[in-house]
């Protein structure tokens, strides 16, 4: 049995909490402020704190740190009022798990201590080793930093069980992978994984996506059809971007969850189903919670379980395992034999901040692939987005690739004389995709040769990513609509890239 401690000033609360504890087979002992607390734990082992954030003597986060600090394997709770919302998020930076509001209801209290003492015990029961996850087609899930193989063990124990999971992390993270790997290492990898990204589909698709609806359910539904969670039956439904649904998708959710039956749009029968919820979401639902924009109890049944990823500037010697990764990845791609990057590159990659973690790292390789001739990866075959440390980045509506108009802007102008300068250095000339951009020291004219220069670049990324303009304006960091006009510009159809292969 568990036992769980009760600290709160308020007499009144602490029985209440207590009692709904002891109905569900916990042994509680109670502490009416900090000082108590630490105290009692001093002198016995406790499972789980719950702890009220502002009390006499000693305040909540304060007895937190002496409690984590004494047992660092014990979970603590925040009980909150309202007010104190800041605190309880800023106990969570402390190591607590989680926090509840006061009042607080008895049936979120006894599910979330019931959740976190079960993950706690899988956390425990986790093997030191990381274990090696399965991902379809092919692609490793990469991370020797002790935050990632951390993650790849909870990964693992989480695979097995059927409880929804809330990703959490900054965008490029790799949410999407983790949703995956949960569901390819499990029970159900038989089974489909299906991807339902909350923000791409208009609000009033998005309850036929999920549900699906009868023929005639609505003006333009002349057909019946299934929805995902039906689709996903057996397997694993990822709902992507999760703080994007609407407060109504949000309240026909929740009962899914809860009751594993939902009514299709227009039908007057339930549909029973056997699906496993994944959510990612890089959005503050906490906050989103506060302000009355995410219902409380959706929040607190998928986060009972949160896999938080780290950013890749808070994890950066896994940046060689990745390099060496993604480079491996686009070889294979672009029938390339690159080897590395160069000492001076590599430093300008570790020496980035990042701010679009994994994906970024993997478009700045690709789009390294797409300049560099030689088999290493030289500074000048990086984005500018890496070159210019330090100095500040040009605003995304501004012409980065040229100055039609005939001026020289000065980034422009830096970013082809450190081009051109690597070409007349004594090393390989500068050769874009293999297309040949070569300096002709007897035509310096500065614009044709820019012109040249973009034209050439353009061409070779187009046919990096067969005519898509979508992909070559990503990979290539230009805004779509200057890219457009480039094209324009030089007489430049995407289509006829379409099918060339580098
Ligand atoms: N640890 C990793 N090892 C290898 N590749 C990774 C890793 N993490 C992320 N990636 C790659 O980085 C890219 C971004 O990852 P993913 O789409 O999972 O991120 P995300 O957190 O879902 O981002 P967003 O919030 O923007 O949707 C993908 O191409 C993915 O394959
Ligand atoms: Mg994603």
């Amino acid at each position: 049995m568990f036992k769980v401690l009760v600290v709160d000033d308020d007499a009144d609360l602490r029985l209440s909490v207590a009692s709904a504890l002891s109905e569900n087979n916990y042994i509680v002992d109670q502490a009416k402020d900090g000082e108590e607390a630490v105290n009692r734990i001093r002198a016995s082992r406790y499972d789980l704190v719950l702890l009220d954030v502002s009390m006499p003597r000693m305040t909540g986060l304060e007895a937190l740190k002496e409690i984590k600090a004494h047992d660092p394997s014990i979970i603590a709770i925040m009980l909150t009022a309202f007010s104190n919302v800041r605190d309880a998020v800023e106990a969570t930076k402390e190591g607590a798990y989680n926090y509840l509001e006061k009042p607080v209801k008895a049936e979120n209290l006894v599910y979330i201590v019931d959740r976190a003492l079960k993950a706690q015990k899988m956390i425990k029961n986790m093997s030191l080793s990381a274990p090696v996850l399965k991902l379809p087609n092919g692609t490793d899930f990469i991370g020797q930093s002790s935050d990632m193989k951390r993650i790849f063990g909870v990964i693992d124990k989480l695979s097995r069980v059927d409880t929804a999971v809330l990703i959490r992390g900054e965008s490029g993270t790799g949410k999407e992978l983790v949703a995956q790997a949960l569901h390819f290492n499990g029970p159900r990898k038989d089974n489909r994984f299906v991807t339902i990204n909350c923000s791409a589909i208009p609000e009033t698709l998005i309850e036929s996506e999920f549900f699906g609806h009868e023929k005639g359910a609505f003006t333009g539904a002349d057909s019946r059809k299934i929805g995902k969670f039906q689709y996903a039956d057996g397997g694993t439904l990822f709902l992507d971007e999760i703080g994007d649904i609407t407060a109504g998708m949000q309240v026909k959710l929740l009962r899914v969850l809860q009751e594993k039956k939902f009514t299709p749009v227009g039908a007057n029968r339930e549909v029973e189903v056997n699906v496993r919820i994944v959510a990612a979401t890089n959005r503050h639902l906490e906050e989103m919670v506060k302000k009355g924009e995410f219902r409380e109890d959706l929040f607190y049944r998928l986060n009972v379980l949160p896999i938080q990823l780290p950013t890749l500037r808070e994890r950066k010697n896994d940046i060689d395992a990745l390099v060496t990764y993604f480079i491996e990845k686009f070889n294979q791609q672009h029938k390339k034999n690159v080897t590395g990057l160069s000492p001076e590159a590599m430093e300008l990659v570790k020496a980035h901040n990042w701010p679009g973690n994994i994906r970024e790292l993997e478009n700045v390789i690709e789009h390294a692939f797409v300049i560099e001739s030689g088999n290493t990866i030289m500074p000048a075959s990086l984005p500018s987005s890496i070159t210019r440390i330090g100095r500040p980045g040009l605003d995304d509506d501004e012409d980065e690739l040229s100055a039609g108009n005939g001026d020289l802007d000065q980034d422009d102008g830096d970013d082809l004389m450190a081009a051109i300068s690597v070409s007349t250095g004594g090393l390989s000339p500068l050769n874009v995709g293999g297309k040949g951009f070569t300096l002709d020291i007897n035509r310096l004219d500065f614009q044709a040769n820019k012109e040249e220069f973009e034209r050439q670049f353009l061409i070779s990324a187009l046919t990096a990513f067969k005519g898509r303009i979508n992909q070559t304006a990503l990979h290539a960091n230009i805004p779509k609509k200057t890219l457009l006009r480039k094209l324009q510009k030089y007489g430049i159809t995407a289509k006829d890239y379409s099918g060339r292969i580098t």
